[in-house]
């Protein structure tokens, strides 16, 4: 599924289009993107393209891509999501670059959270990140999730293999930070 547009400060979340797909494809040509991520070798435009129609009819994910100033600059969302316990798990990809470091990131998790909290009946976001991505740990950490565990080495990042840190935020935890 995609996810429906919603309006931030700083960034919108809004449905991908297939015209965004040549864009998307670019930014896994960046070692310096995708240092972090578990895809690390460009994925061709037919695969992208697939991506977003597969996303499009899969209903245990969510997506959206986030625009900047007008412009598209990453993509976001809740995947595998499990309705019968009520999880699902969290990824960002903020794409350009030149916007690192504005809060983009850290808006739009809260955001997503929002949507999770709200719309969604989940009761739980799932995330990690790879030791080492000190923004992505703040910008969750910034949206409430907190650290729960840790899978060791189990990348292999600029010639080390490092551990992945595993992060959740509950739906009561939310609550509370975010009052009515
Ligand atoms: C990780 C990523 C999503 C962060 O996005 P962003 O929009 O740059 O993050 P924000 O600007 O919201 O910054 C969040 C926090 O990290 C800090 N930060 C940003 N870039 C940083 C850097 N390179 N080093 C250290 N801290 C950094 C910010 O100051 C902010 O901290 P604060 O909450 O104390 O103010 C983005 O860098 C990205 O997409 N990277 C490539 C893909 C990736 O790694 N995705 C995440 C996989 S888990």
């Amino acid at each position: 599924m995609y996810g429906p547009v919603i309006q931030g400060k700083l960034v919108s979340l809004r449905p991908p289009r297939p015209e965004d797909a040549p864009l998307m494809i670019t930014w896994f040509e960046d070692m310096e993107i995708t240092r972090f991520l578990a895809l690390r070798h460009p994925p061709n435009l037919e695969y992208e393209k697939e991506w977003l129609d597969k996303t499009a009819r899969d209903p245990n994910s969510v997506i959206w891509v986030v625009e900047h100033g007008g412009a598209v600059v990453g993509v976001t969302g809740i995947h595998e999501i499990n309705w019968k316990f009520g999880y699902g798990t969290t990824g960002t990809i903020i794409g350009d670059k030149r916007q690192w470091g504005k809060g983009l990131a850290r808006e739009l998790m809260q955001l997503r959270a929002r949507y999770a909290f709200t719309e969604l009946p989940l009761r739980k976001l799932k995330s990690q990140y790879y030791d080492g991505n000190v923004a992505s740990g703040k910008a969750q950490a910034a949206a409430g999730y907190q650290v729960v565990g840790r899978g060791r080495k189990e990348a292999f990042i600029g010639g080390k293999w490092v551990d992945a840190i595993m992060t959740e935020v509950l739906r009561e935890d939310w609550e509370k930070a975010n009052p009515v």
